[in-house]
């Protein structure tokens, strides 16, 4: 598969284009999953930009993701909330999947929180658990699929990236601390990243538990990659949002709707534990 790599002036043109229109400065970007686009809300002066109006930027095609980047105070903190993600399977390359990661290094952001709509995979998840990514499998990058395919870009990041810290440590301590204080029950778990936009077979549900993995879905993995090479701290939080379906027999099947209506279901407990997280990052490291 050819991927076309993204010229650096176009990352820069992008964010170029975000800052012009606010005097915020983010410090923490925060990526919204389906079905969990309501935080953004609850942004403070909100500067909202569509995706459409950015340079460069890949348009959201998929229902629960609005497309467009709202910049404000969240708890203090000045952040970027990215309403809606592209993902692969609606035809983007990878490098345009994680575009938005690139230009929200170059605004200045340090942080990027990732959440989605994931399917539980481990028995003791239920639909509506939130669950801690605490590492992942990105079995399209095993194959060779990275959106690091390609010249390596110095200026973003190194040729041969480390991933065993790929979720930041400290940024998960701080999660679960937050989650105890608030009472939020937080899982935690591996996160399998597949390319749908097919939901598993019961036999690809059960080896992807052989595996490893405790939830999975088909986002996340790729922006995580790109944010470690660039430097990013990355903090991952799974909505549970259905128990994927493991054998023939089940009545059941995973469907889309159901993904929204979780997410909708869980997106206040999502809301509470992210600004508590946020308001704690204030506290320790003023903006
Ligand atoms: N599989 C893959 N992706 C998903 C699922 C699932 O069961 N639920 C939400 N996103």
């Amino acid at each position: 598969m050819m991927t076309p790599n993204i010229p650096y002036s176009y990352y820069e043109e992008a964010a170029t284009f975000i800052q012009e229109q606010t005097r915020h400065h983010p410090q923490v970007a925060i990526t919204l999953g389906s079905g969990l686009a309501p935080l953004a809300e609850e942004v403070e002066n909100p500067v909202v930009v569509p995706y459409a109006d950015i340079p460069h930027f890949p348009r959201a095609t998929v229902e629960g993701h609005p497309g467009r980047v709202v910049l404000g105070r969240l708890a203090g903190m000045p952040v970027a909330v990215m309403q809606g993600r592209v993902h692969y399977y609606e035809g983007y390359t990878l490098p345009q999947v994680t575009f938005y990661v690139r230009v929200m290094h170059l605004l200045g952001v340090k942080a990027l929180i990732l959440t989605n709509a994931a399917g539980g995979i481990n028995p003791d998840f239920r639909a509506g658990d939130l669950m801690l990514i605490e590492d992942h499998i990105n079995l399209p990058g095993l194959v060779g699929h990275s959106p690091l395919w390609g010249p390596n870009e110095e200026r973003f990041g190194p040729r041969f990236p480390a991933m065993n810290k790929a979720y930041d440590r400290g940024l998960r301590d701080l999660a679960l601390d937050v989650a105890e204080e608030l009472g939020i029950r937080l899982q935690r778990g591996v996160y399998v990243g597949l390319g749908g936009p097919t939901f598993e077979t019961p036999a690809e549900v059960r080896m992807l538990r052989l595996l490893g993995g405790d939830a999975v879905g088909m986002s996340t993995v790729h922006e995580t990659v790109v944010a470690v090479h660039a430097g990013i701290k990355v903090l991952g939080i799974s909505t549970i949002t259905n128990v994927a379906v493991d054998t023939l027999e089940a009545e059941e099947e995973a469907d889309h709707e159901e993904v929204l209506e979780t997410g909708r279901h869980v997106a206040p407990r999502l809301a509470a534990l992210i600004k508590g997280i946020l308001s704690r990052l204030a506290a320790e490291h003023p903006p």
